[in-house]
């Protein structure tokens, strides 16, 4: 006499290969074990959604809906920058700090203002050039009006408060004079160069092998 619990295992691999044969020989499954997340109703951010008026899959925020940690920018137009120039820079240009800076500049400014500030960028001269920021002008700046320009752009270049936070863009700033003195170095940043044995090459991202738009 063979025990419970043997003809229980036996039932359940005989369970096991039906079902497993179900799916094998067709492409499609037809016993669906959890159909509402094999047919999930979530959509990617940039996709179409057909139940919505505007065929928009990102929902507009309701009115006055602001992101946790939100501080209100209080200079509200370009023109506003007499005032913003005055706003100090919290972050210390360490390292770290430099190398987000640079993270940050190398995605969101680089297409236009190039890998090494000089208005270069891939973008042009499709887009009209945009200006050098290794000019004595910018280098005279303060950091509060570069960030300024940053938070409310101006004329062609538009504003990225809404894709960088405070801090990344206080930290952009302090690689726009990174940026500078590789432009203008003194005799001392060369000697430690060669010091070092440093040449940077390595920095200027490589875009040239991945080329997506436009299709040929
Ligand atoms: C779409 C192209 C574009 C992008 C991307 C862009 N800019 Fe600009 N930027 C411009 C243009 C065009 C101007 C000149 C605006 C004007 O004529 O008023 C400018 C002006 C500036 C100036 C003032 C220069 C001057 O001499 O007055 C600064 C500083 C600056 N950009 C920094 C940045 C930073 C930092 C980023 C990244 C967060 C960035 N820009 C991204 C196009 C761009």
């Amino acid at each position: 006499m063979k025990s419970k619990g043997f003809w229980l295992s036996w039932l359940l691999i005989v369970i096991m290969v039906l079902i497993s044969s179900c799916s094998k020989t067709k492409s499609k499954p037809e016993l669906l074990y959890t159909p509402n997340m094999t047919n999930s109703p979530a959509l990617k951010a940039q996709e179409q959604d057909s139940k919505d008026l505007n065929y928009r899959a990102n929902r507009i925020p309701v009115p006055g809906t602001v992101p946790r940690d939100y501080e209100p920018y209080p200079y509200a137009t370009a023109d506003t920058v007499g005032p913003a120039r005055e706003l100090i820079n919290p972050l210390l240009p360490s390292l770290s700090i430099l190398q987000t800076g640079q993270k940050y500049y190398n995605t969101f400014c680089i297409v236009c203002h190039g890998p090494k500030g000089d208005g270069n960028g891939y973008i042009v001269p499709k887009f009209p050039a945009p200006p050098s920021l290794l000019t004595e002008k910018i280098a005279q700046w303060e950091d509060g009006r570069i960030y300024h320009m940053i938070t409310k752009g101006r004329g062609n270049m538009p504003s990225y408060a809404f894709q960088l936070e405070p801090s990344q863009r206080w930290a952009i700033v302090h690689y726009l004079r990174v940026l500078y003195r590789a432009a203008h170095p003194q005799p001392q940043d060369l000697e430690e160069m060669q010091r070092l044995k440093l040449d940077f090459t390595e920095d200027e991202p490589d875009t040239s092998t991945v080329s997506r738009w436009p299709k040929k």
